[in-house]
């Protein structure tokens, strides 16, 4: 095979597409080994990569390195991402209920609240440009996350420090000083699990307080775990998407132009975003049997890497794959994943990203983001998240509107 691929290289790990396109042509399940950051299969094509997130059984998650060493003591880690069936369909039922696209329809009016406070405090601040990641979507999605799992307001600037934590000793890049914060994560979640079972309310960390006590449907290591993994697995990927969508968008001026006509369409422009330019790039599977994918034999206990990030720009699903089109329809993208695992956060993102940008056109008309700073790089430099690491917006105080009522 004479096509080399560096799943790890900055470029690729910046702008991954160019890359993909390439692969999903000469050879769509490729094998790489990259020393010391591992060796794993990549597929590129949607049908494959489709195929294997449906099969939990012979992909298992809890095969692989995920979660493994995230703890002191070495115990497992058991939260929904590295655990399998019948254990994964027990624990995601008790949290089920509460991401509903119904349930959250009912979250919708604090949504609105959350942005239009967060644009008040901006204009009060006179932060003319402001960070649409940092000081927009950032503070919209950890208030939202922050208020579903019922943590108070006094705590929650310390929690929110605490998922950058999580994420580097996740990466197995943590510091002593980030290991040292991940233990007072891990400790202050049981404290705040006390005090819900004292005070229980309405909330999601009250919920699989409950689940364990009182139904025993679910394990206290469980609920405590997962309420860790809730806390972070809904920021950065959210607030990440907003920026690439209000980017897909300043780039590409006459499907700017529809949605500044049709208000609705910023529904079908987040799922574009999602296709074209969504803000998880990768997942991956460890292979418990052997199995032919594509012409190639997998061994059982090899790993592979599910490129999201292509799927949606394979031809054979999508027409006109590299065009960004917000009328797009059908699009049944896989950023959100697909089978047991797939994200059950995918009602709330989708809700949080259409109303903060919706909010932000509605109440700061002709802002405007200088494209020099959409270089690849201003991006995150990633193998999973893929976004900016800031956007500077400039808009008009004399346009600047009023919050509206929803
Ligand atoms: C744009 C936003 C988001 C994207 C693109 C995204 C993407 C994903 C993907 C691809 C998976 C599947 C991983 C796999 O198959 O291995 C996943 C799982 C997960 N996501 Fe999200 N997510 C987003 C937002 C959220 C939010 C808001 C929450 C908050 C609750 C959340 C919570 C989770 C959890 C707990 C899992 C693990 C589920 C399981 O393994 O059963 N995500 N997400």
């Amino acid at each position: 095979m004479s096509l080399e691929f560096n799943a790890y290289s900055k470029e690729n790990q910046l702008n991954p597409y160019p890359a993909y396109h390439r692969l999903r042509e000469e050879a769509p399940v490729y094998y790489g080994d990259w020393g010391k950051q591992g060796k794993f299969w990549v597929l590129t094509r949607y049908k494959d990569i489709d195929r294997v997130l449906r099969n939990a059984k012979d992909f298992p998650n809890s095969l692989g390195p995920g979660t493994k060493g995230m703890t002191d003591d070495g115990r497992p880690f058991l939260v929904l991402n590295g655990i399998d069936p019948p254990d994964h369909t027990r624990v995601r039922r008790v949290i089920a209920p509460f991401f509903t696209p119904r349930a959250l329809e009912s979250r919708e009016p604090l949504i609105h609240d959350v942005c239009n406070d967060v644009i008040d405090s901006i204009l009060a601040s006179g932060n003319n440009p402001f960070d649409l990641i940092a000081d927009y979507a950032n503070h919209i999605v950890s208030a939202v996350m922050f208020d579903m799992l019922g943590v108070p307001s006094s705590l929650r600037e310390r929690y929110k420090a605490w998922t950058e934590d999580y994420n580097r000793v996740q990466g197995g890049h943590a510091g002593e000083k980030e290991k040292a914060n991940f233990r007072d994560f891990y400790d202050d979640t049981y404290l705040l699990m006390e005090e819900r079972r004292r005070n229980p309310g309405p909330d999601l960390i009250s919920i699989l307080v409950k689940a364990a006590d009182h139904e025993a449907l679910i394990s206290e290591q469980e609920a405590h775990d997962n309420i860790m993994v809730l806390f972070v697995a809904g920021l950065e990927t959210t607030e990440k998407l907003i920026g690439n969508a209000v980017v897909a968008l300043v780039e590409n001026p006459e499907e700017y132009a529809k949605v500044l006509e049709d208000r609705s369409l910023v529904r079908s422009l987040v799922e574009e975003t999602l296709r074209y330019d969504g803000s998880v790039l990768n997942v991956m599977r460890t292979a418990a049997v052997d199995v032919e994918i594509g012409g190639q034999l997998i061994r059982k206990g090899e790993r592979l890497m599910l490129a999201l990030a292509s799927s949606g720009r394979d031809p054979d699903q999508f027409p006109d794959p590299d065009r960004f089109d917000v009328k797009r329809s059908p699009n049944d993208h896989l950023d959100f994943g697909e089978g047991p695992h797939a994200c059950p956060g995918m009602w709330l993102a989708r809700i949080e990203a259409r109303v903060a940008v919706g909010t932000l056109l509605d109440r700061m008309p002709g802002f405007r983001l200088d494209p020099a700073q959409f270089d690849d790089s201003n991006r995150f430099q990633s193998i999973i998240n893929r976004g900016f690491l800031r956007l500077d917006v400039h808009f008009d105080p004399a346009l600047a509107s009023k919050r509206t009522t929803t």
